[in-house]
């Protein structure tokens, strides 16, 4: 049989979310619910044509993802990098809860992206927005998309057929895995409302030249926290997180980064320590840009470009940890290729 002739053989890994989710009255009230009630054997119940491909499926977790740990993580990315080398694996579904999908999609397109293209693999990261037993429910569509992206089976309206990536399918669109951003607490679109849907001209996006390493299962995470800028900010929050050996900082700024004069003393004590801070928009949309209104260099701070506060999170704790073991990087610089 020649390969576009064989049955593409997909893992599904569960990891629990709304897609997973049971309302106590559907009909009723479909948002009120438990995420992570159902297994990912008994989702694909309801897609539909699943005799086009050999669904193998494994339950890594099944939690509301806002309960989402960095061992999950690593647990995660172990079984998904095992599979994207296993000669029986064509491509990877992975079903979650929005609420934390894009920390999960950045983390896997920071530590898998390279992977992929060596072994010319998908990855698809997709969930829900309504419980699976709320009328009209969203997971069967996106699961069955999903499938269908991995498999190499579906190109989008424009005609493009991707080879190999980490990508995002929800509520019809597909984008880069690392462009989910939950800008909604109810929309059924609240994950890729604003992310940009994969073109020619963006599918570089999908590149990277090198996967990062991260933390092993056992092993402790650089302690990166985010602090908000808001009306009259009280330093100590940052003294605290001086004083207590924070590895590093996100600092969620109003408009294009800004930051409130109270806190830049401290923050400037930060780069002194060699303690990375990076900026980013509290608003969640846009580029934030070096020294474009602030003065990166004088604070010592860098900027975190599209990267949300979650986004940028968990992008330094990937880049803190891989200079802990003795990877030389530029920060800036691999910042910019995110
Ligand atoms: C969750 O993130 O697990 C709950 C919310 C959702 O999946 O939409």
């Amino acid at each position: 049989m020649t390969k576009s002739m064989r049955i593409p053989k997909i893992l599904i890994l569960g990891m629990g979310g709304t897609i997973a989710g049971i309302a106590s009255h559907p009909e009723l009230d479909p948002l009120n619910y438990e995420a992570g009630r159902i297994s990912i054997q008994q989702l694909l119940g309801g897609i539909v044509q699943k005799d086009a491909y050999h669904l193998k499926t494994e339950q890594i977790a099944n939690i509301n993802s806002c309960d989402l740990t960095h061992e999950l993580l690593t647990r995660l990315v172990n079984r998904v990098r095992e599979a994207l080398v296993d000669e029986d694996v064509d491509g990877i579904v992975i079903t979650h809860g929005t609420d934390t999908m894009e920390e999960t999609g950045i983390f896997l397109h920071l530590t898998c992206a390279a992977l992929c293209r060596g072994s010319q693999k998908i990855i698809v990261l997709t969930g829900a927005m309504l419980p699976s037993n709320a009328p009209g429910a969203d997971g069967p569509s996106n699961l069955a998309l999903s499938i269908q992206v991995a498999s190499k089976m579906s190109t989008q309206s424009n005609g493009i057929l991707m080879q190999s990536g980490v990508i995002g399918v929800f509520a019809g669109r597909i984008i880069a895995a690392k462009d989910f951003a939950k800008r909604s607490s109810d929309q059924i679109d609240a994950p890729v409302k604003d992310s940009p849907e994969l073109t020619n001209s963006i599918m570089s996006r999908l590149l990277s030249e090198e996967d990062l390493s991260y933390p092993e299962l056992g092993q402790s995470w650089p302690w990166v926290e985010i602090v908000t800028n808001h009306v009259d900010p009280k330093p100590d929050v940052l003294e605290f997180l001086k004083n207590q050996g924070v590895s590093g900082v996100i600092l969620a700024g109003t408009g294009q980064g800004n930051i409130h004069q109270n806190l830049l003393p401290v923050i400037k004590e930060f780069s002194q320590r060699g303690i990375p801070v990076l900026r980013c928009s509290r608003t969640g949309l846009g580029v934030i840009r070096h020294n474009v209104s602030f003065n990166d260099d004088e604070l010592g701070t860098l900027a975190a470009g599209s990267l949300t506060s979650a986004k940028a999170r968990i992008a330094l704790e990937l880049l803190i940890y891989n200079r802990l073991i003795g990877k030389s990087l530029d920060f800036k610089k691999k910042l910019a290729t995110m």
